[in-house]
């Protein structure tokens, strides 16, 4: 594939099918989507352990992670690049900052599943357009949405990070949920009621859902 930027796509030598056969399963994007608290990371992690324990290959991208490093936003950045970069580059809560983050984290999803990972995503991604990009840009039956459904008020009383307390008093702005949008999935592949059950019966969702579709044995 070329374009008129002289950016030319290379097809690596190993491909995408024989690193499938190595590891026993396919590889996908696990796009986890629910507000903050409720339960994203967590079941993401329980899933991945699951997964690793049955010697599948997986690896999570998570929103607090994303953000302290590639999209850290100033005053988070620890590595050499500091305070700069995240000034320059680094990305906020505004609803462009989030569109960003989304199609980065889509973008390195995509190649971790290139690489025949099962890659599991835990951002709050509140826009239906960001996410459907991320899904447009992925082969066929490779995005797989699963919207965690989990009603903001269990969210608000859970507030593990005491950060919807901080909303409700004014001390965050555009926090999600509260004083800026969350568009719910119309037509996710799951919706895990995680204010229900435990996050190891919603990752054995996940998994029987893997298992129907084929994408682990
Ligand atoms: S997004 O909307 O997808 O770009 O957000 P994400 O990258 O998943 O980051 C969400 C975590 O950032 C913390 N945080 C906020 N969330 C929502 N709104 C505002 N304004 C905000 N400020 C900080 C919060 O800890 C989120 O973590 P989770 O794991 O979702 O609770």
């Amino acid at each position: 594939m070329a374009n008129d930027s002289n950016v030319t796509w290379h097809e690596h030598q190993v491909t995408r099918e024989a690193r499938e056969r190595l590891n026993g399963h396919k590889g996908c994007v696990i796009w986890f989507t629910g507000l903050s608290g409720s339960g994203k990371s967590t079941v993401a992690n329980t899933l991945d352990h699951l997964l690793w324990g049955y010697g599948f290959h997986s690896a999570v991208l998570d929103g607090d992670n994303v953000r302290h490093a590639l999209n850290a936003g100033p005053g988070i950045l620890r590595d050499a690049h500091g305070d700069d970069f995240a000034q320059r580059f680094g990305l906020g809560f505004s609803a462009t900052d989030r569109e960003e983050n989304i199609r980065r984290i889509g973008a390195v999803a995509g190649l971790f599943c290139q690489a025949g990972l099962i890659a599991l995503t835990a951002f709050i991604s509140p826009y239906r357009v960001d996410r459907d990009r991320v899904r447009r840009n992925l082969p066929d039956g490779e995005f797989i949405e699963v919207f965690v459904d989990t009603p903001l008020a269990v969210c608000e009383e859970r507030d593990p990070k005491g950060l919807y307390k901080k909303a409700r008093a004014g001390e965050i702005k555009h926090f999600t949920g509260i004083d800026d949008p969350y568009e719910a999935p119309q037509v996710p592949e799951l919706t895990l009621l995680a204010g229900e059950r435990t996050p190891e019966a919603l990752a054995h969702e996940v998994i029987d859902y893997l298992v129907e579709r084929t994408i682990i044995p």
